[in-house]
């Protein structure tokens, strides 16, 4: 299935979103599996865009552990409100970081990670937080709401094949 996938040669994400939004809806609807389908989300986005970490982390009791991901290797465990991804979770929004240096308790697992967006996953319910999407860049300020909006909208159509 991934050899069919269409991905542009552009730095416009806007225009990467939408050429990639419709196709990784139908990568995960061939797919019950929310393991297999995780992995190949993860694998898409940071193949399209070139992100230096895609991964997920899935709430599993009282703390968030790491789901699949493309990237090296990441903490295993974060709990409720630390770092970037617990403090998404805590909210339930999404969190951008434009210098993660600058973020008090920031989770280093890499130190070349510069910025980073962390995107909630509602259960059907749309109010409980069941995993989150985390994304990491070498770039200082990477994200902006463009990622925000465009990421929320593929978790909305997607979440239920990811749980
Ligand atoms: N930086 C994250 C931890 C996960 S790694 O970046 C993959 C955080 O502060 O939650």
């Amino acid at each position: 299935m991934a050899e069919q996938l269409t991905i542009p040669q552009t730095d416009d994400r806007a225009e990467l979103y939408a050429t990639l939004s419709p196709q990784i809806e139908a990568l995960v609807a061939l797919e019950s599996d929310p393991v297999a389908n995780m992995a190949n989300v993860a694998s898409v986005l940071r193949e399209a865009f070139g992100f230096f970490w895609v991964g997920f982390y899935r709430v599993v009791g009282n703390e968030l552990v790491l789901g699949p991901f493309q990237g090296s290797v990441a903490c295993s465990r974060i709990g409720y409100g630390k770092g970037v991804c617990g403090t998404a979770w805590k909210k339930a929004s999404t969190q951008i970081v434009a210098d993660v240096d600058a973020f008090p308790g920031h989770i280093a697992c890499s130190s070349a990670s510069r910025s980073e967006i962390v995107v909630p996953i509602f259960d059907r319910s749309g109010k409980t937080v069941v995993a989150v999407l985390d994304i990491d860049s070498d770039r200082l300020n990477d994200f902006s709401e463009i990622d925000a909006v465009n990421l929320e909208n593929l978790l909305k159509k997607i979440g239920n094949r990811l749980q």
